[in-house]
C-alpha cells in the first residue's frame, strides 16, 4: 500500500478522518473485520469495492447509525465511536444515504430549509450560496418532492446537507440508476464542493465517475480494506482492480 502521488497525502497535516481496526456487527454476524482509512483535509476519497463486501456498513458505522462496533474513529483528532449520530452530525460529518431522504410532500426549498445548522465548521452555505451553485434547484425551488427526478434528488440531498455546516461529507453511491449526463451535474457539484473545502468521503460503483473526481481510493473486500492508494497510481492498477471488482 503505497502512495504514488507527488505530495504524499500525509503532507497534508493530520487526517481529518482516522479509522483503525473498525469492526462492526449486525447483530451476531459481523460485516466489518478492521477497516483502516484516511481521509485528510479537503479530499475526496472513493471506496470501491463488489456488492456486499461492506461499503454501506462502513458508512453507517462512522455516523454511529450501526451502533455496534470496536476500533477507532478519530474525528478531527477527536474519539466519536461512543457519539449518538446527531452528535457525529454536530462535530461536522454529514452523511448522504443511498435512499436520499428527500420529503416527498414537500417542496425543494422546504426541504432544503428542514435541516437545522448543526457544525461550526465555517463551511455552512445559505439558500442563496446553495443557489448561485445550484441553479437547477432554484428553478425547481417550488416543485414538491414527488416531481423531483432522481438526478435532482441526489443533488437535493448533498445540497441539503451544506445548510449544516458539516465539514465532511459521505456518500453512498450519489450516481446509482442515473444517466450519464446526470452523472456528470453531480460530479461537477463534486468539484464545487471540494472547492468550497469540503472533504468527501464516497462509495462508488461507477469505476469512470470515481477516477474522474478522486485523489484517492480504498478497495474492500469481505469486511476490510485490501488495497489504498493515490489516483496517479490508477493506470497500473487497472488490471488488478478488473480482477477485485469483476467488472
Ligand atoms: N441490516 C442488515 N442486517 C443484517 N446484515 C446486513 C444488513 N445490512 C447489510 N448486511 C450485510 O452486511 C454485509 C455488508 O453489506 P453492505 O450493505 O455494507 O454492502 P455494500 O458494500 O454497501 O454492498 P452494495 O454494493 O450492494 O451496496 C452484507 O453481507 C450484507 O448482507
Ligand atoms: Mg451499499
Amino acid at each position: 500500500m503505497t502512495d504514488g502521488s507527488a505530495t504524499p497525502r500525509e503532507a497534508r497535516g493530520p487526517a481529518q478522518l482516522r479509522v483503525r481496526g473498525l469492526e462492526a456487527w449486525y447483530g451476531e454476524s459481523q460485516a466489518l473485520y478492521g477497516v483502516d482509512l484516511d481521509v485528510y483535509p479537503g479530499e475526496t476519497v472513493t471506496l470501491l469495492g463488489r456488492n456486499g463486501v461492506g461499503k454501506t456498513t462502513t458508512l453507517r458505522s462512522l455516523m454511529g447509525i450501526l451502533r455496534k462496533r470496536s476500533g477507532e474513529i478519530d474525528f478531527d483528532q477527536r474519539s466519536i465511536l461512543r457519539l449518538a449520530p446527531h452528535r457525529v452530525a454536530h462535530a461536522g460529518m454529514g452523511f448522504v444515504p443511498e435512499e436520499r431522504g428527500i420529503f416527498a410532500s414537500l417542496t425543494v426549498e422546504e426541504n432544503l430549509l428542514l435541516p437545522p445548522k448543526v457544525a461550526n465548521s465555517g463551511m455552512e452555505m445559505s439558500l442563496d450560496e446553495i443557489y448561485t451553485l445550484f441553479p437547477n434547484l432554484l428553478e425547481r425551488r417550488h416543485s414538491p418532492g414527488t416531481k423531483l427526478s432522481g438526478g435532482e434528488q441526489q443533488m437535493l440531498a448533498i445540497a441539503r446537507i451544506l445548510r449544516t455546516g458539516v465539514s465532511m461529507i459521505l456518500l453512498d453511491e450519489p450516481t446509482e440508476g442515473l444517466a450519464p449526463v446526470i452523472v456528470n451535474r453531480i460530479g461537477e457539484m463534486l468539484t464545487a464542493l471540494k472547492a468550497h473545502g469540503l472533504s468527501i468521503l464516497l462509495v462508488e460503483q461507477n469505476f469512470r465517475f470515481a477516477a474522474r473526481n478522486a485523489d484517492h481510493f480504498y478497495v474492500m473486500d469481505h469486511g476490510v480494506m485490501i488495497d489504498s492508494f493515490a489516483v496517479a497510481e490508477l493506470p497500473a492498477k487497472r488490471e488488478a482492480l478488473n480482477t477485485a471488482l469483476g467488472v
